[in-house]
């Protein structure tokens, strides 16, 4: 495993579409492994997705350190969602700004294995906040777009 490069706002690769995964190969799961180790690298991250280590694929990995564990999510889609909730975010692609954003309370998130065997997800709370962040990092959105409210910085 390896440390990836962590990219930052105003890299123009945050802002594009990231493409499905068709080969579910040995390439993969290195990137995974790599972006595992990215995230949890100084425990700063939750959940990192392919385009914060300058791969437009539709990967993420994410650990909230609750039951689940670490998930990897290759071409994820969230089918349901409900309810909202409003919490505090931040990114490792945005650093030392935070600021609070509406999410789901509850989603339904279907997705891949690095084998490529599909499977189906409920999840709410923090998982689901940050499923839908990492979604978002997919189709090129940040959290920085979505402030119900003035940011305060961080740090
Ligand atoms: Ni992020």
């Amino acid at each position: 495993m390896a440390l990836r490069e962590i990219v930052t706002v105003g890299d123009e690769v945050l802002r594009k579409r990231a493409r499905e995964v068709s080969s579910f190969d040995a390439k993969l799961g290195i990137l995974l492994d790599d972006m595992t180790e990215t995230m949890k690298y100084d425990n700063r991250g939750i959940g990192l997705a392919a385009p914060q280590v300058g791969v437009l694929r539709r990967v993420f990995v994410v650990d909230v350190g609750d039951e689940n564990g670490l998930m990897e999510f290759v071409n994820p889609e969230i089918i349901t969602t409900e309810g909202s909730v409003i919490s505090e975010e931040g990114c490792l692609s945005v650093p030392g700004r935070s600021g609070c954003v509406n999410r789901p309370e509850r989603i339904i998130v279907r997705a891949h294995n690095r084998s490529g065997e599909p499977f189906e997800l409920k999840a709410e709370g923090l998982l689901a906040i940050c499923i839908c962040h990492e979604s978002d990092h997919l189709d090129g959105v940040l959290f920085i777009d979505k402030l119900t409210e003035q940011e305060e910085a961080t740090d």
